[in-house]
């Protein structure tokens, strides 16, 4: 018999998502459904996977182990966000209204507001304070089903501001269930202070502040965003080549608003993800399908920018890309913490299949952070983090928008939320 100390029983469905990551093609669909599905987990890892009758012949529940029934109930694995700008202060709900009324992105951003506008609210902002606040967004993300998160600096753009966001995100690594992945976007914008000069704050990405925050293990991805306003690709090529060199891993925000090579370059640098995507070449999906680097696309912010480009989802699939979704979630362009409120986006824009929001929001996204091998689906050996939501079958996650379905959520073996509830407070 296999022990066990807690049981997820008789799911409608068990969406494993099992198999080898990246999920790519027709196979993105695959989603592995077990009706009357079981899980069984020993402190943090999954032991047993099936339907109830091999869980009736095979599993012994150990004394004081938990069960949660999952009858009329999807079981998945819990959410991987693989892009978030999870710590900084400053919302911008001014610029949302003066986006209804006809402004741009770009003009609000040349006129002071955008990225910039949040960049001084956090340069404000205690470490303690970027930590209570990120707490409260941890929450709401554990509630709606997301066992791991990315979560990106860039809105201090100093050393002394971006190393203050990073640290708050190590901090709330060890305190919050879920599990964080840091990333450095010291390569942002240029911040305003520095334009005169942005040959002076590049270098000093490139020769401090890299090296630095490599030295001290605050970040284990480096970003860049690439785009007018932002940094142009070979501006990008050379933060990213100092970041490489000091062993971080890779990711690019490109062609978000418009196309200017960043998934060309993504692809060259053998970056982990290009991110956005929404405005991606021919030749850039190409590119990309050479390379295995993972898309990651975030319809939440194109959505929310009322942009009218839509990234070429179907396209990047047929061609063999690893596609994953997160939420991008920011003040300035999509400000939810659900991953769970992405999935119908990507279907209704993006035409994407529920099976396959599925695997792009767990398997996809894990392995995109290089955790394909622990988390993103049900199978033995894993770590058990995932979710129950309160639909008939997986379908419905999609097809019923706008509510949050996720009832229970076990992250690492121990049930973190009950009946829609924290159990242990953030
Ligand atoms: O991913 N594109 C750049 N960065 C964010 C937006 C940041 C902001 O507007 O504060 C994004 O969309
Ligand atoms: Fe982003």
């Amino acid at each position: 018999m296999i022990e066990a100390d807690l049981a997820v029983v008789d799911a409608a469905e068990l969406v494993t998502v099992a198999g080898p990551a990246p999920r790519l093609g027709n196979d993105l669909r695959d989603v592995g459904i077990i009706r009357h599905g079981c899980l069984a987990a020993r402190q943090e890892t999954i032991v047993f996977v099936g339907d109830l009758r091999s869980f009736r012949r095979q599993v012994h529940l150990l004394p004081d182990a938990v069960t949660l029934d999952a009858s009329d109930r999807v079981v998945l694995p819990g959410f991987v966000d693989p892009h978030t700008h999870l710590p900084f202060a400053g919302w911008r709900a001014d610029e949302f209204v003066k986006r209804l009324r006809g402004a741009t992105y770009e003009t609000i951003a040349a006129q002071g507001g955008g990225i910039s506008a949040t960049v001084a609210a956090t340069r404000e902002a205690s470490e303690d304070s970027l930590v209570a606040e990120s707490l409260r967004r941890l929450d709401c993300m554990l509630l709606h089903g997301t066992t791991t998160v990315e979560a990106k600096s860039g809105y201090g753009l100093t050393l002394e501001h971006e190393m203050k966001q990073l640290r708050a995100v190590r901090r709330l690594d060890q305190v919050h269930p879920i599990d964080l992945i840091p990333t450095f976007l010291g390569a942002h914008i240029v911040p305003p202070e520095r334009r005169a000069d942005r040959g002076a704050y590049l270098r000093e990405l490139v020769e401090v502040m890299i090296p630095r925050i490599a030295a001290e293990g605050l970040a284990r991805f480096c970003d860049v965003f690439v785009e007018g306003g932002a940094f142009d690709a070979r501006e990008g090529e050379r933060v990213l080549e100092a970041a490489a060199a000091r062993n971080l891993g890779l990711r690019v925000h490109a062609e978000q608003r418009t196309a200017c090579g960043g998934a060309e370059l993504a692809a060259r640098l053998g970056a982990a993800s290009a991110d956005h995507l929404d405005h991606v070449t021919d030749d850039g999906v190409a590119a990309l399908a050479g390379a295995g680097t993972t898309a990651v696309l975030l319809p939440g912010a194109s959505y929310f920018l009322r942009d009218a480009g839509d990234a070429p989802a179907r396209r990047l699939i047929d061609a063999g890309v690893p596609v994953a979704l997160a939420t991008d979630f920011n003040p300035g362009t999509c400000p939810t913490e659900a991953l769970s409120a992405i999935l119908p986006i990507a279907s209704l824009r993006l035409g994407m299949d529920p099976a396959e929001t599925i695997a792009a929001a767990t398997l996809n996204a894990a392995h995109s952070l290089g955790l394909g091998d622990r988390v993103g689906s049900l199978e033995i050996g894993k770590v058990a983090d995932l979710q129950i939501a309160e639909v008939p079958d997986h379908r419905h996650l999609c097809y019923r928008f706008g509510v949050n379905r996720c009832r229970d959520v076990v992250k690492r073996g121990r049930v973190v939320v009950r009946d829609g509830r924290l159990t242990v407070p953030g």
